[in-house]
């Protein structure tokens, strides 16, 4: 079959590292990057770490408005859609990329397969959650990562399209994770061998966008104390950059490459995030979790106890953070070699 794969941003190119090493084996696999993130640390680098081929059509999009981005992106896949007729479209996640992707492949009658789908916050203001309702109900193959999403696709009348795979991240983490113990020297450079501190990353529109929520997400986090690295997202970045602001504890570094981000994340003492793929590293890692929001996807983790959901603009953060403390074991949640069961999925359609 010849699949088109579209990828745009981070999280996508390491969903799509472990899928598209299968789909390369029995399949014309066609991989169109968008350019949501075109940063060199943000994308190349990425791509360069989990060894994925150059994509075949790269959209060169970049950054604007949820409709401007969008719409672009709809107009140039539907270009590549329409001129390489493919049998499927694969989609991952819920960025503005895989909106794109299900809405140009869903009105040329190209059959989906939505990887991570089922995924609710129930946050509206969450445009990654109007995202995901729609390429969830535009596609036809609903690759559930855990059994809570396969739930909620259930309840939203789409048994009949979903199928429980895992978490495809498991792959690409189990891959990746002893060439990143034996050859990332992220620890040494960052001037933290041997010592312990959390890792901290932050990008979620309500977090980040207003400089004086940010700011006091940091302050308070500056108080607990102890080293925190902090890779820092570029929208992040536009943000404290314009405050000018430093924080005694709390070491800035751009973002880290896959294998130095999977790395630092095992030597961490624990990990403070908002992000969604870092929440089920974190678990997978047996690393104690702090979400700063209010709500997630990944419920498992949580009734699991092994990621506390803390509200960002909770006066207390580091008082929940000190005295948060995991079980003593962990059973699986996410599944594991996800991507031959997603790839023998894709072989019977
Ligand atoms: C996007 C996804 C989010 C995902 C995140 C992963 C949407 C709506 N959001 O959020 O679901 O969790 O990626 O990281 O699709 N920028 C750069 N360089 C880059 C990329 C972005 O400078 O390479 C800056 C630009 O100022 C841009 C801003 O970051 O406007 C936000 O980028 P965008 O891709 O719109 O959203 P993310 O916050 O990255
Ligand atoms: N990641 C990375 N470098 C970093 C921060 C994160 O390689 O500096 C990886 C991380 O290991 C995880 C993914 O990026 O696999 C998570 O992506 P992100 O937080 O951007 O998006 P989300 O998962 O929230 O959509």
């Amino acid at each position: 079959m010849r699949i088109v794969s579209v990828v745009g941003a981070r999280p996508q190119f390491i969903k799509l590292a472990a899928l598209s090493a299968r789909l390369a084996v029995d399949h014309e696999e066609i991989i169109v990057h968008t350019g949501q993130h075109y940063d060199y640390a943000m994308s190349e680098k990425i791509f360069s770490d989990l060894g994925i081929r150059n994509p075949d059509y790269h959209l060169g999009v970049g950054s604007g408005s949820h409709a401007t981005q969008t719409g672009e992106m709809m107009k140039a896949l539907e270009e590549v859609m329409v001129n390489r007729n493919p049998q499927i479209v694969v989609i991952f996640g819920d960025t503005n990329t895989t909106l794109a992707g299900a809405v140009a492949a869903s009105k040329l009658n190209i059959p989906i397969v939505h990887v991570e789908a089922g995924l609710r916050s129930y946050n509206r203001s969450m445009p990654e959650e109007i995202n995901r309702i729609i390429a969830d109900h535009v596609s036809d193959y609903l690759f559930a990562p855990t059994r809570t999403a396969a739930g909620i696709l259930e309840k939203e009348g789409l048994a009949d399209k979903t199928y429980l795979t895992g978490d495809i991240m498991v792959d690409t983490l189990s891959n990746n994770l002893q060439v990143a113990l034996e050859k990332s020297n992220i620890t040494k450079e960052l001037e933290v061998d041997g010592r312990e501190f959390s890792l901290l990353t932050l990008h979620r529109n309500y977090n980040v966008d207003n400089p004086a929520i940010l700011v006091n997400i940091l302050d308070q986090l500056d108080r607990l104390d102890e080293l925190i690295i902090f890779p820092v997202h570029p929208r992040t970045r536009k943000i404290i950059e314009n405050t000018e602001m430093s924080w005694a504890n709390i070491s800035l570094t751009e973002p880290l490459g896959y294998i130095d981000f999977i790395a630092a994340e095992h030597y961490s003492k624990r990990i403070i995030t908002d992000s969604g793929g870092i929440q089920k590293e974190a678990f997978i890692l047996g690393r104690p979790c702090i979400t700063l929001r209010t709500e997630t996807e990944w419920v498992e983790t949580v009734e699991a106890g092994w990621n506390l959901l803390v509200d960002p603009s909770d006066a207390d953060i580091c008082g929940k953070i000190r005295t948060f403390e995991v079980p003593a074991s962990k059973e699986d949640i996410f599944g594991e070699d996800v991507s031959s069961k997603m790839a023998g999925i894709i072989n019977s359609i």
